[in-house]
């Protein structure tokens, strides 16, 4: 079946992502042809698939320590399953395909855990991913072969196993005469600066802090559950900024630390916002100012690690913003305004949507396995040596 696959010049593969927001699955078909950093994607098709209120906070019990259970994890590991199965199925019929016509099948799983490296003084602070959502029931359910679990090899290699798609925002985005960052704004920020005509191993890449993650917990916690993120911003665009607030806010020490870095729901998931939430409520900052200032934290910790980490030693033209927070106009502007010597604009304009950015890379890590070629990106991860990311599971 694989050695089939490597003899096709195009492939079709449908990539699924579904990141730390937890706000649902992505599906992007999309069609392959080249390799390794050669390779040429072209997105055919693409659906989002949101998860109800219910599963979404039965998933954030799973992130959390004090809520989560063995049963519940093996569950829940089927359960995703079979419904990333449902979204290839659904994806691939609202595209007008057949599943003959799919090569391949490629799933991020869920996160439900990140350790991105040891903790001294806990007995289980070693380093470690864990993503369910089983490869075996999506392959089975689909009848296509899955490509999943990407992100443990790169970890048994020394890398903190993410942030993985700055490998296909060098495939995508490399200039050889503008210095670009793509900036992914999903529950956790992520960024990728490759410099004018760079190498591979010149990007620099890490996880900025917060995305949308904060900012979706608020909204839902002032809405009184009716709300799950910000649509547009607009919320925001009504508040004032509290700076005393942001400045304390930005005092978190992960944004200090150098990368290599990269981060999770464990430590800005729903307790972490529940905190600053009750702290400015306790101040009586009201709903829109604390919308406002949420957001400019985000904005904040994005353009702040850029000058700290990258603006030092690269010299930068565009910021090429994709993932959901590219939707949140206060967002958007307040990342221009920080950051007045760049262009900031959505990948949308480069003609990948930037919704199904995450979605589609995966795709392409699924195309590097069947034909064992290196996928992941050490100068992005940390990793000792580039390697092939992903397990096999056959319908
Ligand atoms: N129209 C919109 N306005 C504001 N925010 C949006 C909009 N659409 C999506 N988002 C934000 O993007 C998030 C989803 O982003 P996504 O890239 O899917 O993240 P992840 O990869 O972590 O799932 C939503 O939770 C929401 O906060
Ligand atoms: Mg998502």
């Amino acid at each position: 079946m694989l050695n089939q696959l490597r003899n096709k010049e195009h492939r079709l593969v449908v990539g699924l992502m579904s990141g730390t927001s937890l706000d649902g699955i992505d599906a992007a078909v999309v069609q392959l042809e080249g390799s390794g950093i050669h390779t040429h994607a072209k997105l055919v098709h693409f659906e989002s698939f949101a998860y109800d209120n219910e599963l979404r906070e039965k998933l954030k019990l799973l992130c959390s320590p004090d809520h989560s259970s063995t049963p519940h994890v093996c569950a829940m590991n089927f359960d995703l399953g079979r419904r990333f199965a449902e979204v290839v199925l659904d994806t691939v019929s609202k595209a007008g395909l057949s599943m003959n016509d799919i090569d391949l099948v490629s799933s991020h799983g869920q996160t439900i855990w990140h350790i991105p490296s040891n903790e001294a003084n806990d007995p289980f602070g070693i380093r470690s991913t864990l993503q369910i959502g089983d490869i075996s029931v999506i392959a089975k359910l689909t009848g296509r072969p899955v490509v999943g679990d990407y992100r443990t090899a790169d970890m048994a290699v020394g890398g903190q196993g993410a942030p993985l798609t700055p490998y296909v925002d060098y495939i995508l985005f490399r200039d050889e005469n503008k210095g670009r960052i793509v900036q992914n704004i999903g529950g956790i920020g992520n960024c990728a600066s490759l410099p004018a005509g760079g190498k591979p191993e010149e990007v620099i890449a890490f996880d900025t802090g917060p995305g949308n993650m904060i900012i979706d917990q608020a909204v839902f916690h002032l809405s009184g559950g009716t709300r799950s993120y910000d649509k547009n911003g607009e919320w925001a665009a009504k508040g004032t900024v509290q700076e005393s607030l942001l400045l304390e806010m930005l005092q978190h020490p992960y944004f200090s630390i150098p990368p290599v870095k990269t981060t999770g729901r464990e430590l800005f998931g729903k307790q972490y916002a529940m905190e600053w939430l009750h702290r400015a409520l306790d101040a009586n900052i009201r709903s829109e100012d604390i919308m406002a200032t949420f957001t400019a934290f985000t904005a904040r910790s994005i353009a702040d690690s850029y000058k700290q980490f990258i603006m030092n030693k690269q010299h930068i033209h565009e910021i090429i913003v994709s993932g959901g927070g590219a939707h949140n106009r206060t967002l958007m502007h307040m990342l221009a305004d920080l950051l007045p010597d760049q262009t900031v604009l959505t990948s949308d304009e480069y003609g990948i949507r930037g919704d199904s950015k995450e979605a589609a890379a995966f795709a392409v890590f699924a195309d590097h396995y069947v034909f064992g070629v290196p996928n992941n990106l050490p100068a992005a991860t940390g990793a000792r040596h580039p390697t092939i990311m992903g397990k096999l599971a056959l319908p």
